[in-house]
């Protein structure tokens, strides 16, 4: 068995530590064209940058992103199982220079790039090669499709590592965490990771891997981008700290946070896992039950096999220099108060376990709390007291269809029914928005794109603060809608089609705005002189021939409740008959 030796491989460094050279670098980057990267390509890019992702020291060429989705490997053969790229949209890639300053959002100079490759991508071909899948279940492929058409790649010289300002003392560079675990004086380091709180299962994983290791355990849960709708990365941190303080010996046990942007790519994703502990200094990585697995796909089905992460890490351990420890399903046996690997439990026994799912929607969701064999007390209340109950979560309602097609008329009467419910709502309609937020934008792609992303951007505040946003809006482009639905967040956004057919609403002509098409004197009308492009899934289908804005609207809360995001009326007839 080849292990590195945890603390000696080499680590990238992209950071550049001359002052001298520092400001030049600086001053050159005010007179470069300048991108924002995404929050993902900002992980990414940190992670490169200190090395978490050695040997690969930038945002892959075309050679070694063909290569990695084809063999999971680099150009030069080393193991690299998931594609790392900047992505970056045509227009961009079409004026792009010699160099790039990248920025995050709020304009800050991170880096500059060296450009030397830009090469276009098929997000298609992406997904089926690295997630197996292209089903828009999978949160990933679902994001994919809002990425630049196009990948850049160049030496980069960082410039400045994201700053924190919360949990700062936890969070380290590898090479920060490798002189950490170095001190605490084992041979062997275990490393877990997790996008979830501890609970007992997980626990009982972490503790099995140290005895077996004698070593060191290095808690190490991502605190970048995980699946959309997991608990927030505070609550978790809370409860780590909690845990680590109550239930781990001190002197074995490192805490540290991981700012990755996961891909939830299961066995894949498991691989790079390992690779990057490995790089903070493990020589042992943890890989249990569906590592990784984003859930299931729009046909019921799981992604990925509960054990396929588990085959796969074994499979490649020797190459990536790290022992998998694999570990089966960690079920509770009540009759004899303890964890266990199902492959261990011989006779049909009682086991009890909580899905991740249920966590959610049963327990947290319901403001219950968690029972003390699945997670202890202290861990428990604190996940009780940041939860908001289902019902009162913010959640966005999107109305989509043709000008005319209903969509206002349906969004005011739903809107009653949520105020009436005592719902704090927000009504997004795009007529109204045009006066003011989105005002001076016109009716080409672009200004519709950007109207709506307008729209999708203050909708997802809303929903953030737990409010009830209903946008009403043409929002022609599968793409933008795609996009808004990730701003939004994909576990609390609901896509309304409100399908009249085009002769419907041209005869309704409410704006009048049809015969005006007609006449030529206004272009650019949707299903006119412009496309709508229907919804492939859209939540829910509404039909305005056949029913009415109120029946219309009754079906929507109707679903609203159904989702437990609005509770039924007591004694009302809405719960006599659906309940
Ligand atoms: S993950 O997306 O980071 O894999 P999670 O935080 O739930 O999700 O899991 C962290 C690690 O614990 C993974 O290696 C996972 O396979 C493992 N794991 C989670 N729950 C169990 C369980 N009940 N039994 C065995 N392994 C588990």
């Amino acid at each position: 068995m080849n292990i590195i030796s945890p603390y000696q491989n080499n680590l990238v460094n992209l950071v550049v530590s001359d002052e001298n050279e520092k400001r030049d670098l600086i001053a050159r980057a005010n007179h470069l064209q300048s991108i924002q990267l995404s929050p993902r390509s900002v992980c990414d890019l940190e992670l490169l940058a200190v090395g978490a992702f050695s040997p690969l020291d930038r945002f892959m060429t075309e050679a070694d992103y063909r290569r990695v989705l084809a063999e999971m490997r680099l150009a030069n053969g080393v193991l690299f199982p998931i594609p790392i790229t900047l992505p970056i949209p045509s227009a961009v890639a079409a004026s792009v220079g010699d160099s790039i300053a990248l920025r995050n959002n709020k304009n800050e100079l991170l880096a500059i790039m060296l450009v030397e490759e830009k090469f276009a991508w098929d997000w298609r071909a992406e997904a089926q090669r690295v997630l197996n899948t292209t089903d828009a279940r999978h949160p990933l492929v679902a994001e994919m499709q809002t990425w630049g058409n196009f990948y850049l790649s160049g030496a980069l010289r960082v410039l400045s590592l994201p700053r924190y300002h919360s949990f700062v003392d936890l969070r380290h560079t590898p090479a920060q965490t490798r002189h950490l675990l170095s001190q605490m004086g084992r041979a062997n380091v275990v490393a877990f990771q997790t996008r979830n709180p501890i609970h007992r299962a997980h626990e009982e994983l972490t503790k099995r891997a140290m005895q077996e290791t004698n070593g060191t355990l290095l808690i190490h849960p991502v605190v970048g981008l995980t699946k959309p709708g997991d608990i927030d990365l505070y609550t978790r941190v809370r409860c780590y700290q909690a845990l680590v303080e109550e239930h781990y010996e001190r002197e074995r046990t490192l805490l540290s946070l991981l700012p990755l942007a996961m891909r939830m790519a299961g066995p894949r994703e498991a691989l790079w896992h390992a690779l990057i502990r490995r790089n903070y200094g493990a020589n042992y990585f943890i890989v249990g039950r569906d590592h990784a697995g984003p859930g299931f796909d729009s046909a019921g089905k799981p992604f990925y096999d509960v054990d396929e992460a588990r085959k796969l890490a074994k499979e490649y351990e020797d190459e990536l220099g790290i022992k998998i420890l694999a570990y089966d399903e960690m079920v509770y046996m009540p009759d004899e108060e303890r964890y266990e690997e199902v492959k261990n439990i011989q006779q049909p026994k009682p086991t009890l376990s909580i899905s991740g799912t249920q966590v959610r929607d049963e327990y947290l969701a319901q403001g219950k709390s968690l029972p003390a064999w699945f997670t202890h007390p202290t861990v428990a209340s604190i996940l009780t007291e940041s939860s908001v109950p289902n019902h009162k979560r913010g959640f966005c309602i999107w109305f989509t269809g043709l000008s005319g097609a209903g969509k206002t008329t349906i969004a005011e009467i739903l809107m009653e029914l949520l105020l009436e419910r005592g719902r704090a709502v927000t009504l997004l309609d795009g007529d109204v928005v045009r006066t003011h937020l989105s005002k001076g934008l016109g009716f080409s792609k672009e200004d519709r794109d950007t109207n709506i992303l307008r729209i999708g951007f203050v909708a997802s505040e809303v929903v953030r603060h737990n409010g009830a946003a209903i946008c009403a809006a043409v929002s022609p482009y599968r793409a933008a809608r795609n996009q808004v639905r990730e701003m939004v967040g994909v576990d609390r956004f609901v896509l309304v089609y409100v399908n009249t057919p085009l002769e419907v609403c041209e005869q309704r002509d409410v704006k009048g705005l049809y015969a005006k098409a007609r006449r030529g004197e206004v272009k650019g009308v949707t299903g006119i002189d412009d496309p709508y492009e229907e919804p492939l899934a859209a939540d829910i289908v509404l039909h305005t021939t056949t029913a009415t804005p109120a029946d219309n609207a009754r079906v929507l809360m109707t679903e609203l409740q159904r989702r437990g995001w609005v509770r039924k009326r007591r004694g009302s007839l809405a719960e006599t008959t659906s309940g």
